[in-house]
């Protein structure tokens, strides 16, 4: 008998076939249940294939609902039959939550040039110069360049949304050459806070990707199941349970795969072959666990002692015994942060921008924190942990060894 740590893996019968199928990179060789939002959005841009300008699309739709699997699968249609019949249409993807490469207004069009087969200095040049420079090639190459800009809402926080009428402008200008832009975005809101005259100038169409229903999902998962997983491994109530469960957070597919994913290297490490509902049940606490985490992890040091001291004030009035006496409030809160600072050697910020910093950690609904009147006049903030059970204690466990008691 091998006496190797690891020689009881190689023996262990394996449930995954090819997990690559369950990441999030993997490109599905079907898109099921987007059939007319591919047909809407190929219905846009194939103008193009006629020797006509294409309108600018934006293509709503929440998270995980296949905006960019769709969008990518358009885009290597047109490519491939454009290039079949030698058209000139140029298509740039780029994924604007990519650090370096969208997160100012100079990157962005310095990216949109090296696309075009145009090296720029990484600063240093007036962003007039560069767009001028971007048209200048365009005109030159003589063709419909498509822009595809992915997660636009980022972009647009950072550097505004002038850039997109600058984009559309210069149409106006050029004479053998287009530009359309295709933006993707699952902020839904985004195009009320355009810039009229962005907005007139854009003079979009509108794709809207609902969420995918329980059903749909099934199928979505069912399709990789097949690939993904060894015959039989996956039992039908975990099937069941995944689409479930992502069908009521928004109907997102990322969402599902993740769970199955999970739920598969949960029973994996329990050894068993097949995987079931409460393998999901278990997926669904860990993704929730680690989402918290990471997210609590990648805050900046104050905004973790902010939440360390609500964490501890919690704590404290848990003995309490009527509800109104368990409140927490920002003065305490307060109060138990500067004795952290202290004790851990750090600067303590104004009550003010800890008043901020609560604020942000709302927003993350890591708390949930109102305003309240306190009699006489005064106001303060009641704060709720919207953290609970396994996730507290995670998180508990995290800022423990981060700071001195
Ligand atoms: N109809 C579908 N068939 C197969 N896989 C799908 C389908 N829709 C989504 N997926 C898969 O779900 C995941 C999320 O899809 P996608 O990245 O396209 O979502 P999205 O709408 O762009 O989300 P986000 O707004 O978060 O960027 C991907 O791994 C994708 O392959
Ligand atoms: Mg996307």
């Amino acid at each position: 008998m091998s006496s190797n740590i690891f020689s009881q893996y190689l023996q262990k019968e394996n449930i995954f076939k090819n997990k690559n199928c369950l990441t999030a990179s993997f490109v599905p060789g079907k898109i099921r249940h987007r059939e007319q939002e591919i047909q809407q959005l190929s219905a846009v841009l194939a103008p193009v294939l006629k020797g006509y300008y294409p309108n600018n699309v934006f293509i709503y739709g929440t998270c995980g609902t296949g905006k960019t699997i769709s969008a990518r699968f358009v885009a290597s249609q047109l490519m491939s039959i454009s290039s079949e019949n030698k058209q000139k249409i140029k298509i740039i993807y780029v994924n604007c939550k990519m650090k370096k490469i969208a997160d100012t207004e100079y990157r962005i069009v310095a990216q949109l040039l090296k696309e075009l087969g145009e090296h720029v200095p990484d600063t240093g040049l007036p962003t007039n110069v560069l767009y001028r420079k971007f048209f200048e090639r365009v005109e030159k190459i003589g063709c419909t360049v498509i822009i595809m800009l992915d997660e636009i809402d980022t972009l647009i926080k950072k550097v505004g949304d002038e850039f997109l009428y600058n984009f559309t402008r210069i149409n106006q200008e050029m004479k053998n050459s287009h530009i359309t832009i295709v933006g993707i975005t699952n902020d839904l809101t985004l195009r009320n806070n355009f810039d009229l005259r962005v907005k007139s100038s854009l003079s979009e169409e509108e794709i809207l990707f609902k969420p995918y229903n329980a059903t749909q999902l099934k199928d979505i998962l069912m399709e990789r199941v097949s690939q993904g997983f060894m015959p039989n491994t996956v039992d039908d109530t975990a099937l069941n349970k995944c689409a479930a469960l992502a069908a009521q957070e928004h109907g997102d597919a990322r969402r599902a795969l993740d769970l199955l994913r999970v739920a598969g290297e949960m029973a994996e490490r329990m050894a068993v072959m097949v995987v079931t509902e409460n393998h999901v049940d278990m997926a669904e606490q860990k993704i929730d666990i680690d989402r918290v985490t990471e997210t609590i992890k990648a805050q900046p040091m104050q905004s973790q002692a902010v939440l360390y001291s609500i964490i501890k004030v919690a704590e404290k009035l848990k003995s309490q015994k009527t509800w109104t006496d368990k409140r927490i409030f920002t003065g305490d809160v307060f109060e138990n942060y500067i004795s952290i600072c202290e004790k851990n050697g750090i600067k303590p910020l104004t009550q003010r921008r800890v008043s901020d910093l609560i604020g942000e950690l709302d927003m993350l609904s890591i708390i949930a924190a109102k305003v309240i009147s306190k009699g006489r006049g005064g106001r303060t903030r009641e704060i709720i942990l919207m953290i609970t059970g396994n996730i507290l204690e995670r998180v508990t466990g995290f800022l423990i060894d981060r700071f001195e008691e």
